[in-house]
C-alpha cells in the first residue's frame, strides 16, 4: 500500500516534469528535446574540425605510423573516427592505393571475438571453428592480396582498446606489423610498407599504458589529442541541435543560424564549464533546458541566460568531476 502511494506520487512527480519540458520545447517550436543522447547520432548534427580530420586522413595517407586518438571520455573519438571512415573510401595514396576500411566498435573482446570481429568489419571470410590465429592469419592474407591485386590498402579502425582482454592486443600487433619478413621473401616488389594502418581510441591514461606495456606498438603510433569544441564550434553545437529539434537541419547555415532560446553568453559560460567536452556540453544545456523549462512554467520566458547556465554549471560540477 505505502509503495503503491510512493510510486504514484514519484510516477506523477516525472508526469509533471516532462510536460513542463514538452512546454517548453512547444514554445520554441521544437518536436523533441533538442538535447536527446543517441547512441549513433544523426551526421548531420556532427561539429566538424577539418584541420584535424585532414591531419588524420594525412598521417594515414603518408602511412608512416599507427594512429591513437587520445581525449576524455565524451570528447568525440568515435565521432571522429566516423567522420575519417566517411572519408576515407574516396581518397587514395601517393601510389593510387585505394582504402578498405573496418571499424570494430565493441570492447571487451577476448582473442577470438577480436580475430572474429576485425574478419567481419573487413568482410574476410572465415569458419566458426578456427582458432583466432588462423582467423588472423586467414585476414593477413587477404589484407596482402587485396594490396597486391587491388591495389587496396587497409584501414582498421579499433575503439577504445583498452578494453580489451589483453590477448586481443597480440593479434592486433600482428595485423599492424605487416607484412611479415616471410611475405616480403615472397612479394619483394610491393610489400615495402605496412598495409595494415590501425587507429584506435582511448584515454590519455591509456596511452601511458600502452607506452609501458606494449612498446612495440606505441613505439609506432602517434597520439593525436581530439580538439575540444571553441566557443563558437559549442554554439553551433547547440544550434545545430536545436534546429534539428525543430526539423529545420537541412536548411541550416553556418553564417546565420540562432541559438534561440539560448543567449550567446549563456554558450560561452556552458562551454567554459564543459571545457569543449561535446557530451558535457549536451549534458549542462540539458540542465539549462530543464531550470528555463519551469521559469517558462512560472513567467512565460523561455530563456536561457547566463544565470541559468551559471546556475547549472555550479551544480554539475561535481557530477562532472566525478564522471571524469
Ligand atoms: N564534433 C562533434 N559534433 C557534434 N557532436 C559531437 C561531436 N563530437 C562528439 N559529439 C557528441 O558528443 C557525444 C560524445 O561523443 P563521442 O561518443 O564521439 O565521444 P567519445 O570520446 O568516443 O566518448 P567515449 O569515451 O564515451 O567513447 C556524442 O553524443 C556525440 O554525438
Ligand atoms: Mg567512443
Amino acid at each position: 500500500m505505502t509503495i503503491a502511494i510512493h510510486e504514484s506520487a514519484l510516477i506523477r512527480h516525472f508526469n509533471t516534469r516532462k510536460e513542463v519540458l514538452r512546454a517548453w520545447e512547444e514554445r520554441i517550436g521544437a518536436r523533441f528535446s533538442p538535447f536527446r543522447g543517441y547512441k549513433m547520432p544523426d551526421s548531420r548534427l556532427y561539429v566538424e574540425h577539418p584541420d584535424f580530420l585532414d591531419s588524420i586522413v594525412d598521417l594515414i595517407i603518408t602511412n608512416e605510423r599507427h594512429i591513437f586518438l587520445r581525449g576524455p571520455v565524451g570528447s568525440g573519438k568515435s565521432t571522429l573516427m566516423l567522420l575519417a571512415l566517411r572519408d576515407l573510401p574516396t581518397l587514395a595514396d601517393r601510389r593510387g592505393n585505394k582504402f578498405v576500411t573496418g571499424y570494430v566498435g565493441m570492447t571487451g573482446l577476448y582473442e577470438k571475438q577480436m580475430s572474429a570481429a576485425i574478419a567481419d568489419s573487413l568482410r574476410v571470410k572465415y569458419r566458426r571453428s578456427w582458432e583466432s590465429s588462423q582467423i588472423v592469419e586467414s585476414i593477413a592474407q587477404e589484407c596482402v592480396r587485396r594490396y597486391r591485386e587491388e591495389k587496396s590498402r587497409t584501414a582498421l579502425f579499433v575503439e577504445d582498446v583498452a578494453d580489451n582482454q589483453e590477448a586481443a592486443f597480440h593479434k592486433l600487433r600482428y595485423l599492424a606489423d605487416l607484412p611479415t619478413q616471410e611475405m616480403k621473401a615472397d612479394h619483394p616488389e610491393v610489400l615495402d610498407e605496412p598495409i595494415i594502418t590501425l587507429i584506435m581510441s582511448g584515454t590519455a591514461v591509456y596511452w601511458n599504458a600502452m607506452l609501458s606495456f606494449l612498446p612495440q606498438i606505441a613505439d609506432r603510433t602517434e597520439p593525436l589529442d581530439v580538439p575540444a569544441l571553441d566557443d563558437e564550434k559549442a554554439k553551433e553545437f547547440i544550434g545545430r541541435r536545436i534546429a534539428y529539434a525543430k526539423g529545420q537541419i537541412d536548411t541550416f547555415d553556418l553564417d546565420d543560424y540562432g541559438v534561440y532560446p539560448f543567449a550567446d553568453d549563456a554558450v560561452v559560460v556552458i562551454n567554459t564549464a564543459a571545457k569543449g567536452n561535446p557530451r558535457d556540453i549536451r549534458m549542462l544545456s540539458r540542465g539549462c533546458q530543464q531550470v528555463a523549462a519551469e521559469n517558462f512554467r512560472q513567467n512565460g520566458n523561455p530563456e536561457v541566460n547566463r544565470k541559468i547556465a551559471e546556475l547549472v554549471s555550479d551544480a554539475y560540477a561535481t557530477i562532472l568531476r566525478e564522471v571524469r
